[in-house]
């Protein structure tokens, strides 16, 4: 890897306002070449930080893809911009000091819902992100287990004169779950209102201090509690996790319905197939399509979404979840990879779903959070 290797590949990125790439308007102020790891110096013209993190994403794609895929890099962003009110006003804050929250939804349980993700919110994380996650599958709580937190209890703490929950955090993430409380069992008999009720409450009362994406672990299905816990907080975006199996991309594709429903109006960020295919360890390179081929990625298309990428079914995920040290946090191999590749895909889908949605539609999210939050 060398300098003008890496000065090659910034001239492919567009600058933060997509006038010229980095490289001709001088954006790049420095790069260091240590062995496998790369520190970025970079300026960002558009003030959103939308728009930085789209920035820094697309500067990792291009090294990854065009000079080291293994390549560690660094990027250190300086924002040489007025901070201009139309996108601080669609970046929005709904819930004090977090950025973005993410839906991530399944029309079928089982399909690896939790596992995405802690997965995801692990990949995030190691990107340098700040990434919460509320686990509002009531019916069956896992983020407890899969951060190996079960016996952990959120604390109390005073904020500005109000009582706000202290999120247990794992890992570098900060969590909340039924499953921290009492009478879990409970739970499973709630009603929607009484459900939609702690829900609202484990995202709204919850000390987040400053969060980039506070991903929210939903039940499977698409049901009441989902249109409630969707309508009462401001939900950025969606993921969708499906497996290759015909019933399970069926439910998938009513999960993309629901959020398209007009009272609901989430944008979906995209599909993410897991149990995409299975790869024995003695053999990583051979891929056995158990449950059918591309099937999520067909159905991306056929529903205009963006395919978010696929996870493959290997015990280490499954051994991960159940020891309570996500596989994201493995340092190298396939596994990692694919959860780091659907992280940054997401971040593209959002940075696109912020910036292109149309001004109504920008007053919409942020009048909807206004009055919620009323
Ligand atoms: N890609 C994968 N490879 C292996 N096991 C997986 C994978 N994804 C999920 N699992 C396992 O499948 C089970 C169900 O996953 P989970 O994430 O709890 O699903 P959901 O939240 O959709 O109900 C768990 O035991 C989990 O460890
Ligand atoms: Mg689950």
């Amino acid at each position: 890897m060398d300098r003008n290797k890496i000065l090659e590949a910034l001239s492919s990125v567009a600058s933060a306002s997509g006038r010229a790439n980095l490289v001709a308007n001088g954006h790049i102020q420095n790069v260091q070449v240590f062995g496998d790891e790369v520190i970025v110096d970079v300026i960002s013209d558009v003030a959103a930080l939308h728009s930085k993190k789209k920035l820094e994403v697309e500067i990792l794609k291009a090294i990854h893809s065009l000079v080291n895929e293994k390549a560690k890099i660094k990027i250190n962003t300086t924002v040489v911009a007025p901070a201009e009110p139309e996108n601080q006003r669609i970046r929005g804050e709904a819930i004090a000091g977090v950025g973005h929250i993410i839906a991530i939804a399944s029309g079928k349980g089982g399909v690896g819902k939790s596992t995405v993700t802690a997965n995801l919110a692990i990949a995030l994380t190691s990107m340098g992100f700040k990434v919460g996650i509320v686990d509002a599958d009531i019916y069956g709580p896992s983020m407890p287990m899969m951060f190996d937190a079960v016996t952990e209890k959120p604390g109390s703490i005073e904020v500005e004169g109000v009582r706000k929950m202290d999120p247990v955090e794992a890992y570098g993430v900060k969590l909340m779950s039924i499953g921290f409380f009492a009478g879990t069992e409970q739970a499973v008999v709630w009603r929607g209102p009484m459900a939609t009720k702690a829900l609202t409450q484990m995202v709204r009362d919850t000390h987040w201090g400053t969060l980039d994406f506070l991903l929210l672990d939903l039940p499977p299905g698409t049901g009441d509690i989902h249109l409630s816990i969707v309508q009462a907080v401001p939900v950025t975006g969606a993921v969708v996790v499906s497996t290759p199996q015909a019933v399970a991309l069926a439910d998938a594709r009513k999960g993309v319905g629901m959020f398209r429903m007009e009272a609901i109006a989430v944008p979906v960020l995209g599909i993410v197939e897991n149990m995409a295919y299975f790869s024995p360890v003695e053999l990583p390179e051979n891929k056995y399509f158990i449950f059918g081929k591309g099937g999520a990625r067909h159905l991306s298309n056929e529903v205009n979404v963006p395919f978010l990428g696929e996870i493959p079914l290997v015990q280490s995920i499954r051994e991960a979840g159940d020891v309570g040290r996500p596989a994201a946090l493995q340092t190298s191999g396939l596994v990692p990879q694919a959860f780091m590749d659907v992280a940054k895909n997401v971040i593209t889908s959002l940075a696109a779903r912020v910036e292109n949605l149309p001004p109504t539609e920008a007053v919409r999210i942020t009048t909807m959070a206004g009055c919620s939050k009323a």
